[in-house]
């Protein structure tokens, strides 16, 4: 016999045996013995929207795997273009398939003139570069009017390649808006990540040449962030996706939860409390003061892992290799020293809180040169092949539009007051 659970009316004393499948119970087999009586979950805490084929999270473990591959493995030996084509096709390419992916992301790196000339270029001079990204991603839907063909597995595929394509490219086109700087275009001799950094970094040279190093530590980050089953974004991407949108606008939306400063934002957080402690000394009192309850230690803590993120393993051991080409970032030392205390002391180890993927990447990141605005843009450009796994999953599954219930807590019905007796 399957493993199961009974459920019982106490107010009829009907009872229902419902299996327990892949680890969930069904819904649906619930409302057929209480029709009208929903789960209550906020913030989905105890709810599984879908079955999905693509990452194994365990929290307790502190394993990650998309598609069955451990993240170490893939962070040592792959490229973030080899496991986007992995996250969206379910098997690593051979040889001729990686070529065509390459081929075909690099043809599409270049953006319309208008999107940058007519529509960035419109944008006040102080614009957040996530809001210029937002905004650009779905800009795109404007431009590809095929892009509505979702169920046309060609149009489909492009839409596809020219997302994972884009994204460095509006990135950087917004940075570099952001500081006055002009617009880089592609260099399409390059890889991924090294593409990404010549639009970035680029001045008056004839080609811009990053540091192997570092380009590589860009493109291991990439991948560590390329998906996380259904984290806050890729939640809004099916959501909206199930309402048949186009691949651009829900993207967009996307894009514009990870803008949040809960979930893409939690990076800078860091670096400012890193900077707001200031040095070595004052860390204990820093400690002290979170446990009193002014404030959280940024970076620490999980809602799904409770031990080690292993990305954050990953991560500390690229910011040596980053550090060696661009010298210690200076709030390493503090932050070292943070995560040595809070990992020896009860309140942190009793409420499993360990240091998560955000912990290091900022510090990484501003050694490379990013301006704080641009962490959140970072994390859009690899979470871009998980967005696109999903919604293409979600697709494929045929799946209804997502529309939850809720328990209404409101008035009960009232006479409507003409103004003059109010
Ligand atoms: N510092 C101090 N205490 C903490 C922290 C922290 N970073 N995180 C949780 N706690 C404490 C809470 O005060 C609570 O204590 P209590 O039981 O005495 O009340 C307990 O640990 C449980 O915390 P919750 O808020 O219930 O945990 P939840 O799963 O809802 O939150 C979250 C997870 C949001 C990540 C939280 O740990 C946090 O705020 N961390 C700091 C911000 C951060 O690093 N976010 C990045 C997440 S990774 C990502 O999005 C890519």
């Amino acid at each position: 016999m399957a493993e199961s659970i009974t459920i019982t009316d106490n107010r009829t004393g009907e009872s229902l045996e419902v299996p327990i499948l892949n680890g969930g119970v069904a819904a649906s087999e619930w409302s057929k013995l209480l029709p009208g009586v929903w789960f209550y979950d906020p913030g989905f805490m105890s709810t599984a929207v879908c079955e999905s084929a693509i990452t194994y999270l365990d929290g307790e473990a502190g394993v990650l795997r998309y598609r069955g591959y451990p993240i170490e493995q893939l962070a040592e030996h792959s490229t973030y273009l080899e496991v986007a084509y992995l996250l969206l096709n379910g098997e690593l390419p051979d040889t001729a398939q990686f070529d065509d992916w390459r081929r075909e992301v690099t043809m599409h790196t270049f953006i319309h003139e208008n999107v940058r000339k007519r529509f960035l270029d419109g944008f006040h001079y102080d614009a957040h570069p996530m809001g210029m990204l937002v905004s650009a991603v779905a800009a795109l839907s404007t431009f590809y009017l095929d892009a509505k063909d979702i169920f046309d597995p060609l149009s489909r595929a492009k839409q596809i390649t020219r997302l994972i394509a884009k994204m460095p490219t509006l990135a950087a086109a917004a940075h570099r808006f952001s500081v006055g700087m002009p617009f880089v275009y592609p260099d399409n001799s390059l890889d991924f990540a090294s593409n990404f950094l010549s639009m970035m970094w680029k001045v008056a040279e004839p080609r811009f040449e990053a540091d192997p190093a570092l380009a590589r530590a860009l493109d291991i980050l990439f991948i560590l962030h390329a998906d996380h089953e259904q984290n806050c974004s890729t939640t809004a991407m099916r959501v909206v996706g199930s309402a048949h949108a186009d691949p651009y606008s829900a993207c967009a939306a996307a894009c514009a939860a990870l803008y949040g400063p809960r979930h893409g934002g939690a990076n800078e957080a860091v670096i400012r409390m890193l900077t707001e402690i200031g040095n070595l000394d004052n860390v204990p009192a820093f400690v002290e003061g979170v446990k009193a309850g002014n404030g959280r230690l940024q970076g620490f803590g999980h809602r799904v892992y409770k031990s080690y993120d292993p990305r954050a393993k990953i991560i500390k051991r690229t910011a040596d290799q980053v550090f060696a080409v661009t010298g210690k970032n200076p709030l390493l030392d503090i932050a070292l020293k943070l995560e040595e205390i809070a990992l020896s002391d009860d309140y942190f180890v009793s409420r499993k809180l360990y240091p998560n993927v955000d912990f290091y990447s900022g510090l990484i990141y501003q050694a490379m040169g990013f301006p704080l605005e641009m962490f959140p843009v970072l994390f859009a450009i690899p979470r871009t092949a998980g967005w696109l796994a999903h919604w293409q999953e979600l697709l494929d599954q045929d799946s209804r539009i997502a529309r939850p219930r809720q328990l209404y807590v409101g008035t009960d019905e009232r006479e409507y007051v003409p103004v003059e007796r109010r």
